[in-house]
């Protein structure tokens, strides 16, 4: 089926978080990180027939969900994932807090590259773990892990996540990379949380690859979820894949501890019409941010010198240098949301002030209207 992701769809009214906030009624969000398309036709479809039967007790997971995740990763990733391994969560936020308190004493350190999506800041310090940050290097225009900085703060460590796709960089992490990152952390006999949320969406020319897939030993799990890949983010469902079965039982422990392994029937059957039914719809809407790179990374380089776009290689969260405006980020999004009502986010909760993240994933007709503000803005 061939999708129109040119439609605009309105949002507002909708309790969106990104929408439907105390700004102008003209206001462009491109921050939060959601999707402005309507979903696929298959889980639009999934959902309304439950909807329509008009009963939302609880659910518990059939084997049709964990073949929809076994069958997706091994045809789309090569990842032949056992099923023995597979935990289900609601959602990768809640299961990290989890494995913190799984794999890390109370007054252990977690190290993180960064920046970093700002959940990975706020969990391990509400639950009282020590950070021990590792900057990463922006060399010919992207993100590379600075391995010396990296390695110093993983000597002291206890767990560490790689974030793969990387939210906020856009970086997709090579195969030698994810191998070294491995090597390191097995050197120091730190536990890896892989979280690979953005799994879907790598841009072409670049593969997404498991963590599982190159990981030696034992000392990992990975998380992984549909939920921003086909926009369902507001149905939580995440799983955690963990191959050694007493960290499996440990973070089991955890996750019925905290009670957050109950989900959704909404929940399940958007992944499994997500996953069984869906691929051509992500297939088209990667392939329409893609070129919303395309059309954004022309625009900067026509009207906008004074910002730098880093290369993007996936996700759908762009990651902007805007020191030479001679603002920080959050100045300039908080003149830019007053002046011109576009709002994206300061890379300050992501951990550097000099960067501004923004969300693509909408219309282009939306994103050439915001660029414009903000080709405005800059004059
Ligand atoms: C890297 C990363 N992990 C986790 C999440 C949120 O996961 P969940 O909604 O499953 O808690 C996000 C949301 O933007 C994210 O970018």
């Amino acid at each position: 089926m061939q999708y129109n992701f040119d439609e605009i769809v309105t949002r507002r009214g909708t309790n969106s978080i990104k929408w439907d906030n105390d700004n102008a009624r003209d206001c462009l969000p491109l921050w939060v990180a959601d999707m402005d398309f309507r979903v696929a036709e298959p889980i639009r479809k999934a959902l309304a027939a439950h909807v329509q039967h008009g009963i939302f007790g609880y659910a518990h997971i059939p084997d049709a969900y964990y073949e929809a995740v076994i069958n997706w990763f091994a045809r789309r990733h090569n990842w032949h994932i056992n099923r023995e391994h597979i935990l289900c969560t609601n959602g990768i936020v809640p299961a990290l807090s989890a494995i913190l308190q799984a794999m890390t004493d109370p007054q252990g350190t977690m190290a993180l590259p960064t920046p970093a999506y700002n959940c990975f800041f706020e969990s391990p310090a509400s639950a009282g773990r020590k950070l021990a940050l590792a900057p990463m290097k922006a060399v010919d225009n992207h993100y590379e892990i600075d391995w010396d900085v990296l390695e110093n703060q993983l000597r002291g460590a206890q767990m560490t996540i790689l974030c793969n796709p990387h939210n906020p960089t856009g970086r997709v992490w090579t195969r030698a990379e994810l191998m070294r990152f491995n090597e390191l952390c097995n050197r120091y006999n730190v536990f890896v949380m892989a979280d690979e949320i953005h799994n879907g969406l790598a841009f072409p020319g670049h593969d997404y690859t498991p963590y599982a897939t190159v990981a030696t030993g034992t000392n990992w799990c990975a998380c992984t979820s549909c939920t921003k890949s086909f926009n369902i983010a507001g149905l939580p469902i995440a799983n955690i894949i963990i191959p050694d079965s007493r960290i499996r039982e440990k973070i089991a422990r955890a996750v019925f501890t905290n009670r957050i392994g109950d989900i959704t029937a909404l929940s399940l059957e958007a992944l499994i019409a997500a996953y069984d039914h869906s691929e051509d719809w992500l297939d088209q809407a990667r392939m329409y941010i893609y070129n919303n790179y395309l059309f954004m990374a022309d625009f900067f380089a026509n009207h906008l010198p004074l910002l730098h776009l880093m290369k993007m290689e996936g996700t759908y969260l762009a990651w902007v240098d805007v020191r030479n405006t001679g603002m920080t980020a959050t100045g300039f999004c908080t003149r830019l949301a007053a002046e011109q009502h576009v709002l994206f986010n300061a890379g300050k909760m992501y951990g550097d002030d000099n960067y501004v993240r923004i969300n693509m994933a909408c219309p282009r007709a939306t994103l050439a209207e915001a660029l414009n503000r903000l080709r405005l803005f800059l004059q």
